[in-house]
């Protein structure tokens, strides 16, 4: 079934806006940031109109109400990803935070001076900075998968690596400036045939493809909610019960207590026991619908839209004098389009052609290392969600050539 993309594009009131200048938004920065649609706005709005209370702690309605609508979140969150229980959700601010709680709790009870950590050279900086704080105070090792001319993993150089029996595996399900798909069904199982523990930075995945941690097999699994259509501020670790179980916490505080004595304390059950402090309840609420209009529109056609929509505008991105696309041709990728035009930089391609409100991001997306890899600086990019069309695609075709014109 194809989407309605009429129908879809109603539910994000933002799209129906203009610049300043009165130029309609395209919005081709979801990689950044996912648009919201009314129903997670409206969910959070009705919680914060109806049943605003803390969680856990009272018995009055509203604490019920606001303890059941947290908690149901996170129940549907575990279904969307196929986790074999809602024990398995911690939640966290963002991915960033999920990987780092992974640094700090299961590294540091588990990696000693010397031990290796597997990363790859596509690694957004969030997960490649927590590792070099640990590799500063703890002496572990790091190596990267090399990622080809063509934007994929080297896997030939991985399955050397594992010779060297690493204690983590770390890596992103998807690239957030290549938009390479990762073999992360058989990433895992290689790092697991020697041992190791496997973290998957899933911030680009969660999102655009249908991921199931059953059928993964993944250890630990980090997204973010603002990616998938739901707000800033929330985001998931999903662990393996078995691992988080042995884990110590990670942040101390009210909530992810059993008992408290003046000298001493008993952590909590999981999965409170990582959730220190009162959280972000309506966002983890927002959250919750975010996963509901996902599954309700279906993750399968979502991939498939973006498919076509990534497909197209790769072939007229290709057309453009000048142009040169990074990442693996579409069958290999999700919606992401990162390009430089030649001899205009990057920031300045981004600004002209937000002068008729379509918005790239140029930069280095926090993929420094990959960039130096490539021997540039930045990249500008644009990249696909549900409510994107190939008229915004052929937007941008036109704002290049404007470019490429006013800059000879
Ligand atoms: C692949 C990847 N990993 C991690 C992140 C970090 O996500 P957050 O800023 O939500 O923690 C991003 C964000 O762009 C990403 O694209």
């Amino acid at each position: 079934m194809t989407l309605n993309i009429n129908e879809i594009r109603k539910d994000f009131p933002i799209l129906q806006r203009e610049t300043n200048s009165g130029a309609r938004i395209v919005y081709l920065d979801s990689t950044a940031t996912s648009q919201k649609p009314v129903q997670v706005i409206e969910a959070m709005n009705e919680y914060y109109r109806r049943s605003n209370a803390n969680i856990h702690r009272g018995v009055h309605t509203l604490a019920e109400e606001a303890t059941a609508m947290y908690e149901g979140a996170r129940e549907r969150i575990a279904r969307f990803i196929n986790a074999a229980s809602s024990r398995e959700i911690i939640y966290t601010r963002n991915t960033t935070e999920s990987i780092n709680l992974i640094a700090y709790s299961w590294a540091r009870a588990n990696l000693k001076a010397g031990d290796l950590v597997i990363l790859t050279e596509m690694e957004h900086h969030s997960n490649l900075v927590p590792w070099h704080m640990l590799q500063a105070e703890r002496g572990i090792e790091l190596e990267f998968i090399p990622v080809t001319e063509e934007g994929l993993l080297d896997l030939d150089v991985y399955k050397t690596l594992l010779d060297r029996t690493p204690k983590l595996v770390s890596f992103t399900h998807m690239s957030n400036v290549l938009g390479t798909i990762n073999p992360a069904a058989e990433i895992i199982k290689l790092a697991h045939a020697v041992g190791a523990v496997v973290l998957v930075d899933g911030a680009q995945s969660v999102p655009h493809l249908s991921v199931d941690m059953q059928a993964l097999d993944a250890d630990f699994y980090a997204f973010s909610a603002h990616k998938m259509c739901g707000p800033t501020g929330i985001g998931a670790l999903y662990g393996k019960s078995s691992l988080l179980e042995a884990m110590p916490p990670f942040l101390g505080g009210g909530d992810m207590i059993k008992e408290v004595k003046l000298r001493s304390f008993r952590a909590n059950t999981l999965p409170h026991k990582f959730e220190a402090g009162t959280p972000a309840i309506a966002e983890a609420i927002g959250f919750g619908a975010a996963v509901d209009y996902l599954t309700k529109v279906g993750m399968k056609e979502i991939a498939e839209h973006e498919h076509a929509i990534t497909e197209y505008a790769l072939e007229r991105l290709e057309e453009i004098p000048g142009v040169k696309l990074f990442g693996p041709a579409a069958d290999k990728k999700g919606g992401v389009a990162a390009f430089t035009l030649e001899g205009i930089h990057p920031h300045d391609v981004a600004q002209i052609l937000d002068q008729d409100g379509v918005a790239v991001r140029a930069g280095h997306h926090c993929a420094q290392p990959l960039h130096e890899k490539f021997g540039i600086p930045a990249t500008s990019r644009a990249s696909f969600y549900l409510y994107s069309t190939k008229e915004e695609v052929d937007m941008l075709v036109n704002g290049l050539y404007k470019v490429k014109e006013l800059f000879g």
